[in-house]
Formats: structure tokens, sequence, C-alpha cells
């Protein structure tokens, strides 16, 4: 295929992206956004696989062979609530490709045609350093961040003295280690670029608290992106520099979003260390349930919700484990048929990733207007009779305002503690992923109503009827 035809397809490619991302940024337009990467990824791996410089279709064969079966099967058993690990795990296999083919540009850069074995290009050089420090970054601070969302870390804030002042000496060292590769083609250089990085991507994510793992998870996602970029630049594919600009600018706008949402500043996440202002904190074992919480069941919350003039909704990431979105749709449906005015509250962190909420309520087609975000609800929980929590916490917990020492503190959180009646549905008085004990369990107005709460919201629809 001749140069122009390919760089016309992968542009095509790149507009098809650019609307995929447009589509996944709204639940109604989403699916179509999707397909429409669909679309823009075939083009893209036609178009790569007609390229002169492809020469081994064999080996090709076999990789998406491996690679095809290995994805296909994780795509068919992982579970909804285990997808932020699985994109944590993805974005250090990106990280490890930037490295890898980094690593081959530099032993082989005749391969790549960027020069010879110690002779290298000083722009390619450049490229090729800066793909494998992000790569390394990138590959070690994802595994951190899987074993941290997978539990098999420690969530609480891995943190000691100097390290802001350690972390900033290393990013420094990969700078300066960076321009000695340039001027030296140094194997030593590059070597320690790459064991610089890798530690550094340990030192960056170690210290993030449990809560504050979503900006981690966009903050990866843009890491990974710019290591694309590299790659991109490395193998002089347009459509890989494209689309990691792409992933990595949508993952940084991403990122400045869960900043905003959890109140957290952006250039501090970038230098790692952010969220950990409450150092000594410790999680401690839940209150034991015998403490003065107010305990309901289905029937007495079906003539409470049955009451109430108005209710507003708040999931959460238990809502996800039961999948008792449908039920809960259905539990709403009836209550409007009753002239009850129902509306659902996101929290920008609510569940294990960017929009989990939103995609489940779409899933189970709650009307996309009867769903309110933090700004536009908060206002409105003094006017509310009930606040349906389910299967939320952290995102309810008002020592996010009151609390200096607590790893949430500053979060803006759904003011639910406003309404007249609050009603928690939850199997225990366990914590939320923050590892912090809601205090709003032992308030007057709040109702526990203990139990899964796919199986709860069935047995209040039962009892509504
Ligand atoms: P959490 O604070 O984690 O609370 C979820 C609650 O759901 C738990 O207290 C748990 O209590 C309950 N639960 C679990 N399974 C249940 C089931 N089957 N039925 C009923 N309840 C169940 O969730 P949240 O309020 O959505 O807050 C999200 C937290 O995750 C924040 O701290 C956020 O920072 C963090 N986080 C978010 C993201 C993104 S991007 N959204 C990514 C990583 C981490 P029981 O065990 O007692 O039932």
């Amino acid at each position: 295929m001749s140069s122009t035809i390919s760089s016309f397809l992968y542009l095509i490619s790149g507009i098809c992206f650019i609307i995929a991302l447009r589509g996944l940024s709204h639940p109604s337009t989403s699916r179509a956004g999707n397909y429409c990467g669909v679309v823009g990824m075939l083009i893209s791996i036609f178009t790569t696989l007609t390229l002169d410089v492809v020469q081994n279709y064999a080996m090709i064969t076999i990789g998406l062979l491996i690679g095809g079966v290995i994805g296909a099967i994780i795509a068919r058993k992982i579970q909804m609530t285990a997808l932020p690990q699985l994109v944590a795990a993805f974005h250090s296999l990106v990280g490890l490709s930037a490295c890898f083919v980094a690593i081959a540009a530099f032993y082989q850069p005749e391969a790549y045609g960027i020069g010879k074995l110690g002779l290298m290009k000083p722009g390619a050089l450049l490229e090729v350093a800066l793909g494998l420090a992000i790569g390394g970054i990138t590959f070690t601070g994802s595994i951190v961040a899987f074993g941290k969302l997978q539990g098999t870390i420690t969530s609480n804030p891995l943190v000691f003295s100097g390290q802001h002042a350690i972390n900033a000496l290393m990013c420094g060292i990969v700078i300066t280690l960076v321009i000695l590769l340039c001027f030296s083609q140094s194997p030593v250089a590059f070597w320690l670029i790459f064991f610089v990085a890798l530690t550094l991507g340990f030192c960056l994510v170690l210290p993030i608290g449990g809560a504050d793992m979503p900006i981690v998870v966009s903050m990866l996602n843009s890491y990974s992106g710019w290591a694309a970029a590299g790659i991109g630049f490395t193998l002089s594919n347009h459509l890989m520099i494209i689309t990691g600009a792409l992933v990595g600018s949508s993952g940084a706008i991403l990122c400045y979003i869960m900043c905003k949402g959890m109140n957290r500043s952006f250039f501090s996440v970038i230098i790692g260390g952010f969220g950990n202002k409450s150092k000594d904190f410790q999680k401690s074992e839940p209150a034991s349930n015998q403490i003065s919480v107010r305990e309901g069941d289905a029937g007495e919350a079906a003539l409470i919700l049955k009451k109430a003039s108005s209710i507003v909704i708040v999931p959460g990431y238990g809502m996800a484990v039961a999948q008792a979105q449908h039920a809960l749709r259905e539990m709403a449906n009836l209550l409007k048929d009753r002239g009850v005015v129902v509306r659902y509250a996101i929290h920008p962190v609510a569940g294990r990733m960017p929009g989990h909420m939103n995609v489940l309520l779409a899933e189970a087609n709650v009307p996309y207007e009867e769903v309110l975000e933090l700004e536009e609800v908060n206002s409105q929980f003094e006017q509310t009779d009930v606040a349906f929590v389910i299967g939320a916490n952290d995102v309810t917990n008002p020592a996010a305002k009151n609390d200096p020492s607590s790893p949430i503190y500053g979060m803006p959180i759904l003011d639910v503690e406003n309404a007249k009646s609050v009603l928690f549905t939850k199997r225990s008085m366990a914590f939320g992923y923050a590892g912090v004990e809601n205090d709003l369990f032992f308030r007057k107005n709040t109702l526990m109503l203990f139990g899964d709460a796919k199986k709860m919201c069935e047995k209040i629809i039962q009892s509504l009827n």
C-alpha cells in the first residue's frame, strides 16, 4: 500500500478514535462511540498489516492469536467490579511494551532507520529515552495500582519522611540521564534510566491512599498514552502518535476531573504522594452494630418510602457488587407510580471506576434526566424526604468535611445527612474503600437496612406491592 493511502487510512482511524472518545463521554452515546472505536481499530490494524515494512506475517498471526484468545477469555470472565484492576494491569503492559520497543530500537536502530548502534540520531535517541522512562514509570506504577485495587497491597498510604524530595531527586536523575544519553549514547545511561524509572513508578504510587486511587488510575491511563505515543515516534508510526496523544490527553483531562471531584491538587498528583495529609491514619475495625444504630427491615423501609414525596437514591460500589440496578429501578418505578419524585445522585468517584454508576444506571434504563451530578443535587437534599443510600459509603461520609485527620478530608461528599430520613442499604457496619468509619450510621435520622443491596430492593418491592 502506498504511504499516501496508508496515511489517509490512519487519519480516518484517528478521526474514528476522536468520535469514539466524544461518544464515550455520555451514556446515551457510549455504545455508538464504542462501535466507532472498533471500526477505527479495524482500519488501523488492516492498514498496518499492509505496510511495506511488515515482513513476518507468521509472527504477527501468532501474536494476534495468543493476545486475542487471552483478551477474549478475560473479557468474558471479568466481573464488572474487577475492571479497575484489569485496566491497571493493561496499563502496565502498555508501559512494558514501550520499554521493550525502546530497548529493541536502542540495540538495533538500523531496523528502525534511526542510525547505527552507538551512532543513533539525537532526536531518535531522545524519543527512545523518553519512551523508556515513561514506560518504566507506567509499568511499575500500574503494578502497584493493580495490587492496591486488588487488595494484595494495603490501600493505606505508605509514607516516609523526605518522600517528595526523593521522588523529585529521582525525576531529576532521569532527566539528567536522558540528556547524558543523548550526548554519549552510553548503554550505562540507558539502563540507568530504565531502573530509576522503574523505582520512581513504585515510589509515585505506593504513598497514595485508597480513597485517592481513582486519580491514580486516570493518571496512569494518561502515562500509558504518552508511553504509546513515545513508541509511535520510535516506530515512525503516525497513528500510534495520534492514539497515544489522545489517550494521554484524555487521561490527563480525566485526572483533572477526578482531582476536582476529590478536591486534590493536580500538580501534587503528577509528582506523587498526594492525598496523604493524614500520615498517621490507620484503618481500625468497624464499630460493632450493637452501638446505637437504628436497624430496620424492608417492610419499614417500604413504609417510609411510600410516605415520602421526594426521594434521592445514592448508588455506590455495593450496588455494583450486588448488581442491584435493575431491582432498584423497578423499586423506583413503583414509587414513581405512587406520585413520589425520584432522582439519583452520582458522586464522581462512586464505585471503582470513572462513570461506574452512570453505566450501571444506563444499563437498567434509568432515564438520564433523573440522574443528577453532585453539584446539582447537593442543594436539594434539604428539601428531600428520604435519601436512599444503596451500597455507598465513603461518598456520603461527613468525615470528609469535619475530620482533618481523615484520608478523605477535603473530598466533596453527597450531603445525604440533610435529608429528613436516610436509609443505608449495606450488609454490615464494614467500612468503605477508604477504610473510614461513617458517623452517619449512628445518627437519629438514619435507618440501617442490613443485607445484600439487590435482595433488599426485591424485598422492598414485595412490601410495596
Ligand atoms: P465504598 O465507600 O467503597 O462503600 C461501598 C459499600 O458497599 C461498603 O461499605 C460495603 O459495605 C457495601 N457493599 C458491598 N457489597 C455490597 C452488597 N452486595 N450489598 C450491599 N452493600 C454492599 O463505595 P462508594 O461510596 O461508592 O465510594 C467509592 C470509594 O472507592 C471511594 O473511597 C473512592 O475514592 C474509591 N475508589 C473509586 C474509584 C473510582 S474511579 N470511582 C476507583 C478506586 C477507588 P458492606 O460490606 O457492609 O456491605
